[in-house]
């Protein structure tokens, strides 16, 4: 039987980080995976450019039934590190908006580098490897796969979320949590874009494509980005990082003109009377959403001063509470993350090892550990495999 002293299931960002680190620590380390090639979530992210990771990664860009379970590794492994790493293989990067740092030409790069990590450890990894049964004994643990059977010492699942299926997601990190006893918290597609009723749908497929900057709310929580409109409803960041504070049935809130406030469009009438509101639009918004709203206010094309309290009223309320209808979000599909997993109460935040079961560890998207959009989902990924690469 091949014998390893870690074996970490989930060739993707986490388990890639976590095989390096324990490999240079002198650890026979197998990383199995069942697709046929590494990273392959690392290669689609950031529209091809892999939006690796984020300055300004704190905690209080990431979601967790226990928020103080990511504190100690993301301070263990900052984002620093990890752009010390890619900064020693002279990788060329670019930081898009405020800290959010992605690969100047292709992901294709930051993956190489990441191969280059593991060969130079001299960790191994096996694709195409199915994975058939996992049991644990006192101190080892006997793998049953495609390839034959392999013990370890350590079992490291780095299987990642549900996101993304024809990418090789699978539940199975979860059936092996619970195989032990693991509590999983309630897991749902996040960092996704929004469908809508058919009546919005069909107005908003004529709009496919603009996009304009407008400030979501849900829950309490704001972020002020652009919206895109798609055939299927709503995309673009500001939709995207507000699916992970909303869900269908809840209520959102949608300003398309965040810059434009009531008194603003009083003074229009008080200080150009002679200019139409449709001017005043046509100035914030895409030509095309200006005759969307045209068309639920005929008015919109005459002189301001004709213009009454009421319309000006109403005007600033269809604005500042755009109904786009929402009917739910296109789910796993196209989503770029899941919310909820793992359940980090019963995880060790400073070895990754479950309190369930000796010599079993969690990392990356499969512990109930979600960032906002913008890089932090990577480096919780570095950052859980490197420490847990510490100890296993
Ligand atoms: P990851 O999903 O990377 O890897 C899991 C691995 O486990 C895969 O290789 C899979 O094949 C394997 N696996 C699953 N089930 C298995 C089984 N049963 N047997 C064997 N192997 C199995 N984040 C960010 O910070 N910046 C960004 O730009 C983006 N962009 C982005 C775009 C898109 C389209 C998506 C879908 C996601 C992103 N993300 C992102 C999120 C980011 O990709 C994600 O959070 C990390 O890849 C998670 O890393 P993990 O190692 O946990 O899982």
């Amino acid at each position: 039987m091949d014998k390893r002293d870690v074996v970490i299931i989930g060739a993707g960002a986490s388990g890639l980080m976590c095989a390096a680190t324990a490999a240079y620590r002198g650890k026979r380390v197998l990383v199995l995976d069942h697709a046929n090639k590494a990273g392959k979530k690392i290669l689609m992210s950031g529209g091809g450019r892999c939006n690796f990771s984020n300055m300004d990664a704190a905690p209080k860009h990431f979601l967790s039934d226990n928020p103080h379970f990511c504190i100690s590794a993301l301070r263990r492994f900052s984002s620093q590190d990890f752009v010390d790493l890619v900064d020693r293989h002279g990788l060329d990067y670019v930081e898009k908006a405020p800290g959010q740092l992605f690969c100047e030409h292709s992901a294709k790069d930051l993956l190489e580098i990441l191969l280059t990590e593991i060969e130079w450890s001299g960790a191994e990894i096996q694709l195409n490897t199915k994975i058939h049964h996992i049991d644990f004994h006192d101190g080892h643990t006997i793998l049953k796969t495609s390839q034959g059977d392999i013990t370890c010492d350590s079992l490291v699942i780095a299987t990642g979320g549900l996101s993304i299926p024809t990418m090789g997601a699978t539940g199975f990190g979860y059936e092996i949590a619970k195989q032990v006893g693991h509590d999983i918290l309630p897991t749902r597609a996040s960092l996704v874009p929004i469908t809508v009723q058919p009546e919005r749908k069909a107005q908003f497929a004529e709009l496919s494509g603009i996009a304009c900057d407008v400030s979501a709310t849900a829950n309490g929580v704001s972020f002020q980005e652009p919206m895109l409109f798609t055939h299927r409803g709503v995309s673009g960041p500001s939709i995207l990082q507000i699916t992970n504070f909303w869900q269908p049935g809840e209520a959102l809130s949608i300003n398309i003109a965040p810059s434009l406030s009531f008194d603003d469009l009083l003074a229009v009438r008080q200080n150009t009377p002679k200019k139409s509101y449709e001017g005043v639009l046509s100035n914030l918004l895409p030509k095309r959403l200006v005759e969307l709203i045209k068309a639920e206010f005929p008015w919109l094309n005459e002189r301001s001063a004709q213009t009454s309290n009421d319309q000006i009223d109403s005007l600033f309320e269809y604005l500042a509470n755009f109904d786009i209808a929402p009917n739910g979000t296109e789910g796993y599909r196209t989503a770029e993350v899941t919310l909820g997993g793992v359940n980090t109460n019963e995880v060790s935040s400073k070895t990754f090892e479950s309190q369930k079961q000796k010599g079993l560890y969690f990392i990356g998207e499969v512990l109930d550990v979600t960032g906002w959009l913008g890089g932090y989902n990577f480096q919780w990924a570095w950052a859980s495999g490197y420490c847990a690469g510490q100890y296993v």
